[in-house]
């Protein structure tokens, strides 16, 4: 589903911020070189899909406030059939237009000499860039180059960072958002289960990784969100574990950390369970651990009531103190040996999605609720993780039917 109306919408918002005499420049970015001549998939920067819908390489938006009145143009590679035999298709102005909602489409070597125009024009005053906080100090990031070479020819222009502002819109999700999510989980669900039906005791990780990731594309889906995370014993100690070559061994937990993404949205689920089928009584009592703690955090979820690094401080709190009312731990100080990362974060266009994280949490946020616990002496870790939007008066847990009480995943493992 396209949704050039929301585009559209979120770059009026944006507008207001760019005062008259000011430019924003939007790059989708290229494909970083693999080796010789071989180049990893492209993947669109997330805020110029955010603001313009456009899915193509190279593409360039700029928008300028003249006189009160926003110019819009966008920059694509044109039609051209020798480059469309080698590298596949090219989206045509019309198409551009409807994806986007953008009037004015231009070919891609148009760009410098339209900004070279506004320039010479003398009416700009500032231009606004997309300043990345992950490509902070990297000379080859796109806006930093051509900031730096445009500032160099026009020292008088201001320089403003649009990262920000489009990070906290992208924060709320719209219910178009919210729908692309619950799309991309039902997939997830869908590979999930397969991979509890079709696990067995000598399988290799990457056998039941093939399983999640056929159902995928019976689903129309060709890339996860993000890495596979599909371990098995000791493996799921590697907590970004991505060469799943190991066996899946009778009495041992497979941890699968997987999500689809659908139309450019992510989904992210933990499920635990065991490689056989049936939980022997320790992983029984710490899955349950991890289980109550992650329902209880979903519990505290009022919006305007609790941050991120509330509900971390609370699932820290709570596995530490279940871990000593079971005997695992002394005392609840000493939880960091078993409690090794935190379990909340935005989803959205990205599996790490933007957010201040400091902030009370808000209707039309979506993030994880993970409560993950790993104890490398009795070889059980894992991580049972949700995702959850956030409602007018509390919460809607998105993967709810995925299934996670010990007597589903038992029921679900003998098919
Ligand atoms: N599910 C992978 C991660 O959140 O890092
Ligand atoms: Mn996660």
């Amino acid at each position: 589903m396209r949704m050039n109306g929301s585009h559209q919408l979120r770059r009026k918002q944006f507008y207001k911020n760019l005062s008259v005499g000011e430019a924003l420049i939007l790059f989708a970015g290229s494909a970083s070189r693999k080796t010789a001549d071989a180049c990893y998939p492209f993947f669109t920067n997330r805020n110029f899909y955010y603001l313009t819908g456009i899915i193509q390489v190279n593409s360039i938006f700029m928008a300028f406030n003249r006189d009160g009145k926003v110019e819009e143009t966008l920059f694509i590679h044109p039609k051209d059939t020798m480059a469309e035999r080698w590298n596949g298709y090219r989206i045509s102005h019309e198409e551009a237009t409807a994806n986007s909602g953008v009037e004015q489409i231009m070919d891609l070597e148009q760009f410098d000499e339209a900004l070279s125009e506004i320039l010479k024009s003398g009416s700009v005053s500032a231009l606004w860039y997309d300043f990345d906080k992950y490509d902070e100090g990297r000379k080859d990031a796109l806006q930093n180059r051509h900031s730096e070479s445009i500032s160099s020819n026009h020292p008088s222009l201001t320089l403003k960072n649009a990262y920000p502002v489009i990070c906290e819109a992208r924060t709320i999700k719209d219910a178009g958002e919210i729908a692309e999510i619950r799309n991309a989980l039902s997939v997830t669900r869908d590979g999930i289960h397969a991979m509890m039906k079709a696990v067995k005791p000598g399988m290799y990780e990457y056998q039941l990784e093939g399983v999640f990731n056929k159902v995928l594309a019976d689903a129309g889906v060709r890339e996860p969100a993000f890495a596979n995370i599909v371990s098995g014993g000791r493996n799921n100690f590697y907590i970004h574990y991505e060469e799943p070559m190991g066996i899946l061994n009778d009495g041992e937990m497979i941890l699968t950390d997987v999500g689809a993404r659908k139309n450019q949205y992510v989904s992210d689920i933990s499920r635990p369970f065991p490689v056989n089928g049936k939980f022997t009584p320790e992983q029984k009592e710490v899955y349950s651990i991890a289980l109550k703690v992650n329902k209880e955090l979903m519990e505290l979820l009022v919006p305007g009531k609790i941050s991120f690094p509330e509900i971390e401080a609370n699932s820290r709190r709570r596995v530490g103190e279940l871990l000593v009312d079971a005997g695992y731990l002394g005392k609840d100080e000493d939880v960091s040996k078993y409690y090794w990362h935190k379990g909340t974060h935005h989803i959205g266009l990205d599996v790490h999605d933007v957010g201040p994280p400091g902030q009370p949490i808000a209707p039309g946020m979506v993030f994880t609720i993970d409560v993950g616990i790993y104890m490398e002496d009795k070889n059980i870790g894992f991580r049972i993780e949700d995702n959850v939007v956030i409602t007018e008066t509390g919460y809607e847990h998105l993967s709810a039917d995925i299934v996670r009480e010990i007597d589903d995943v038992e029921a679900m493992m003998r098919g």
